[in-house]
């Protein structure tokens, strides 16, 4: 316990000395008001006016209105019970209406870096040893990728990152398409043509899948119109004669789903071949994407195929599933439409399986928290999915704790048009001619200030400026996706997103190089890292200060993420550093300051940016080049 005459300096480990001055407050209120106010938010904000605090507390005005207090006089009194502050910052000033002013010591500042070098960047450790699942990816075999699934590796893969950075096991499930009819269909069909499936393409597979789907297409309602409109006999006989084919496909089909579910040899294997043929297309594409995901993420739903009777029996022996119309269906009193689990001719549904790998991923991977990076567009069956689990209690891990059951709905990527990507002939973007594009034009980008005699690039072997150009490309790509709200859709312009300034990924790897450069100039002129990275944080300028109190946020940014599951607060944090990198560097000489004892702490704050910078662009899963 600290006496309030002589402060102790509360701990400024891990989350900054702005979790230190909340809990200080938080005592403090306490200690003002009494009962009932144990646990309350200070409130504590960075401060909008940096000349007069570094944060501002706003507490006492909306806790004088449910004290009957005058807010000013709380306010005072507030900051005379928070003692234990003056270890931290100067004395603390109550402004205008009873908001609470507070500086921090330039020794507390210098302090809280120490700490957070030490503290592996102030990320704070969570606290939940459970799994986390990430659903991703999830393409569908034999059918070409498309930029949703690109947009759903990329996001996945940054909250995966954000929580294996936070010491959270992570299970990356690639829910893959690989099970049911249309794949059925597709299989029927190459094997009725006698197609090597060995040597095949995924855009063969591709069209084989639509030339399926259609073939399967009947169309009773065509025909019935045109029986009562009395069409030609000429159309109507097609039109019997397409909906017979269909039937004789669809029924084609069905017994080879039933003979492959049996087990078949012969189908088994040249299923495989269709999935090996789908995953080559999706590996070679995430390669090149920079997204951790192999083979050994892998659990499509046919791995869940032998688990849906006894998933169905589950909800029938529950009573949460009824009969109807011989089909059996889930009801939820705050929706019309139910939730269909098993057909009437006995067949399951995609939304089988997800109840199936739901159970599985909490009862088997003990996992507490699922998240779903999938298409905004299948938002009503994932809450029917995950209600019905819930009414079934198997939103619950092994050792009873309350899964979190999210998804997140990402939106569409649109071309100039406003209207969903497409290439110039009007076919969908392929994943893999965007990537290809995006590493074009980086190329193009750095190539071009290569030829500039003063870049840090210029004279390097165009190999070299390929790859750089390939991460700058891939940067931009996978920034767009993770900087603007998740839900909303986005105009994909390569000119905006490709260039170094601005909100953009480059613009970011361009800070992070550039802090590289200053760092390889001070070795150039004789001075060792080990020279810097002794010499005492001093923090005096107000664009030092500024960078400063950033760089603190770190930790607080990143559990924050993992929390809202909202990857583009970090990428607007890592943007608000890189300018306050900017302002630092044009207002305080690094290399030749005016006072030579400034060299060495500004140097080891340059070398914290750039660590902070590396470790948030490696969470966003950009790759951080150090000369550009
Ligand atoms: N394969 C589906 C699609 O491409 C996405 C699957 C998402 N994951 C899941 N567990 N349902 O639309």
């Amino acid at each position: 316990m600290s006496s309030p005459m002589t402060p102790e300096a509360p701990s400024t480990t891990s989350a900054g000395p702005a979790s230190a001055i909340e809990a200080v407050l938080r005592r403090a209120i306490h200690a003002a008001l009494g009962r009932g106010f144990e646990d309350v938010d200070p409130m504590l904000r960075p401060s909008q006016r940096p000349d007069l605090a570094d944060f501002q507390s706003n507490c006492a005005m909306a806790l004088a209105k449910q004290a009957a207090r005058n807010p000013r006089d709380l306010a005072q009194q507030i900051v005379r019970e928070a003692t234990d502050l003056l270890a931290l910052c100067e004395p603390p000033e109550v402004a205008g209406p009873g908001f609470i002013n507070l500086r921090l010591r330039p020794s507390a500042l210098a302090a809280a870096l120490d700490a957070m070098e030490a503290g592996d960047l102030g990320i704070v450790r969570d606290l939940d040893t459970h799994p986390v699942v990430i659903d991703l990816c999830a393409v569908n075999v034999a059918k070409q990728m498309h930029v949703g699934h690109l947009r759903s590796c990329i996001i996945g893969d940054a909250l995966a990152r954000a929580y294996e950075r936070r010491g959270r096991p992570v299970f990356r499930e690639n829910h893959l398409g690989d099970w049911g009819l249309p794949i059925a269909m597709v299989l029927h069909r190459l094997r009725r043509r006698g197609a090597d499936l060995r040597t095949i393409s995924l855009e063969d597979l591709d069209r084989a899948y639509r030339a399926a789907q259609a073939e399967g297409r009947a169309d009773p309602a065509g025909l019935e119109a045109a029986r009562r409109f009395r069409a030609g006999p000429h159309r109507i006989a097609e039109l019997e004669e397409q909906n017979e084919g269909a039937q004789e496909t669809v029924d084609g089909a069905r017994r080879l789903l039933v003979a492959l579910q049996q087990g078949d040899p012969d189908l088994e294997r040249d299923w495989r071949l269709l999935i090996d043929c789908t995953l080559r297309a999706l590996f070679d594409a995430i390669r090149i994407l920079g997204v951790r995901l192999g083979p050994e993420h892998n659990r499509g739903e046919s791995f869940y195929r032998d688990r849906l009777a006894a998933t169905v029996a589950a909800f029938e022996q529950a009573g949460v599933a009824e009969v109807h119309d011989g089909a059996l269906v889930v009801r939820f009193d705050d929706r019309e439409r139910p939730l269909l689990i098993r057909k009437s001719d006995g067949g399951f549904l995609y939304a089988t399986t997800d109840l199936a790998a739901i159970r599985f991923r909490t009862h088997e991977l003990n996992a507490s928290r699922i998240v779903y990076v999938v298409d905004a567009r299948q938002k009503d069956h994932f809450r029917d999915v995950f209600d019905a689990c819930r009414r079934m209690g198997w939103d619950r891990t092994p050792d009873g704790v309350q899964a979190d059951l999210v998804h997140i709905g990402f939106g569409s990527v649109l071309g100039p048009d406003r209207r969903p990507l497409k290439t110039r002939s009007g076919e969908n973007v392929t994943l893999r001619s965007l990537l290809d594009e995006a590493c074009a034009r980086g190329h193009a980008e750095v190539r071009q200030r290569a030829a500039q005699e003063k870049s840090p690039t210029a004279g390097l072997p165009d190999e070299d400026l390929r790859e750089i150009g390939r991460m700058v490309g891939i940067a931009a790509i996978k920034y767009a996706d993770l900087s603007s709200d998740l839900v909303r859709d986005y105009v994909f312009d390569m000119d905006r997103l490709i260039a170094f300034e601005g909100n953009t990924g480059p613009y970011l790897q361009y800070a992070h190089a550039r802090i590289c450069s200053i760092l390889a100039r001070a070795a150039e002129e004789g001075i060792e890292a080990s020279a810097w990275r002794t010499a005492p944080f001093r923090i005096e300028e107000p664009a030092e200060k500024a960078l400063t109190l950033l760089l603190l946020r770190y930790g607080a940014v990143m559990t924050d993420m993992t929390r809202s599951l909202e990857p583009h607060r970090l990428c607007g944090y890592l943007f608000d550093l890189s300018n306050a990198y900017s302002a630092f560097y044009q207002s305080c000489p690094v290399l030749r300051p005016d006072d030579p004892s400034r060299r060495l702490p500004r140097l080891r704050l340059c070398d914290l940016a750039r660590r902070v910078l590396a470790d948030g662009l490696g969470v966003l899963g950009l790759a951080a080049p150090t000369r550009m």
